[in-house]
């Protein structure tokens, strides 16, 4: 079984134990990690377990990477074979439940690459799976980005992040939010970049990701036909993440670049 095909097989297998929690998320303990809206609950604890159970007996030489405990910490730098994966992105959304938009991601990163990457969204069962040169399917079925060309038609996702960020997050897309046809903010990073691929969205924008918040959406979305760059307008790297993302459909790319603030680009 070659990477892509584990991890489907690992993020199906893994959606019946979060709908399960899901069910019962009134009732989960939830603490806080850097600060009040940064939280962690046992089921993303327990998710991480499993996965990263199911990677060391498949792939036991290989560097794991997860939002978590101990595995959080990034290389230096990384060797030739990595697993990111963020067991629950969007906890937020998960806990709140009202808006389900949460997934459960992983990537293989070879030689400083994503080369496989899905994403579950465990509530409505979608996967989103892209390889490499493979192409982008969702539930099986191959996935483009929109042809939307103007930012007039375009909808942009912005993620305003914790408080920290989101004076930055304001000052840099004031521009933007004033030209693009409609705003959301999903709140949860794998849903910016699966939606623009599915080409349902043209934009979304963060000012400081994780490799587990990009890794796996960064290749469906590249494999679908779009774009996903640092602020500065150079194209991601798996740990890039904190220097900004803005992912589009391609075509919009440039004037979602024109319109941020470009003394803003680099953030401390
Ligand atoms: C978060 C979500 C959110 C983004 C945060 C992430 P988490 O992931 O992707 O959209 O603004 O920066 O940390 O904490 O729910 O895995
Ligand atoms: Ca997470
Ligand atoms: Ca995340």
């Amino acid at each position: 079984m070659g990477e892509l095909a584990f991890i489907e097989d690992v993020l199906k297998g893994i959606r019946a134990y979060v709908l399960e929690n899901y069910e019962k998320r009134r009732t989960i303990e939830v603490d806080e990690k850097a600060h009040a809206n940064d939280v962690l609950t046992a089921v993303d604890l327990g998710v991480q377990e499993r996965i990263v159970e199911k990677i060391r007996s498949k792939f036991p030489d290989d560097l794991i990477l997860a939002e978590e405990g101990d595995l959080s910490v990034h290389p230096d730098s990384p060797p030739d074979r990595c697993w990111v994966i963020d067991p629950i992105d969007g906890t937020q959304n998960f806990l709140r439940g009202f808006f389900p938009a949460f997934g459960v991601t992983m990537a293989y990163i070879e030689k400083g690459e994503s080369t496989a990457g899905g994403v579950i969204l465990p509530v409505n069962g979608d996967l989103f799976l892209a390889e490499r040169g493979g192409g982008a399917s969702r539930n099986g079925e191959k996935i483009v980005v929109s042809d939307i060309n103007d930012l007039q038609r375009a909808r942009f996702d912005i993620d305003f992040d914790g408080p920290s960020l989101r004076k930055g997050t304001i000052e840099m897309t004031l521009k933007l939010m004033e030209n693009v046809g409609q705003i959301r903010s999903y709140a949860c990073a794998v849903i910016g970049f699966c939606q623009i691929a599915a080409g349902e969205e043209e934009g979304y924008i963060h000012l400081g990701l994780n490799p587990w918040d990009h890794a796996a959406g960064q290749v469906i979305l590249e494999e679908a036909g779009g774009s996903i760059s640092r602020l500065d307008g150079e194209r991601l790297k798996p740990f890039d993440g904190k220097l900004g993302a803005l992912a589009s459909n391609g075509v919009i790319h440039e004037q979602l670049l024109v319109g941020l603030d470009q003394t803003a680009q680099v953030r401390s």
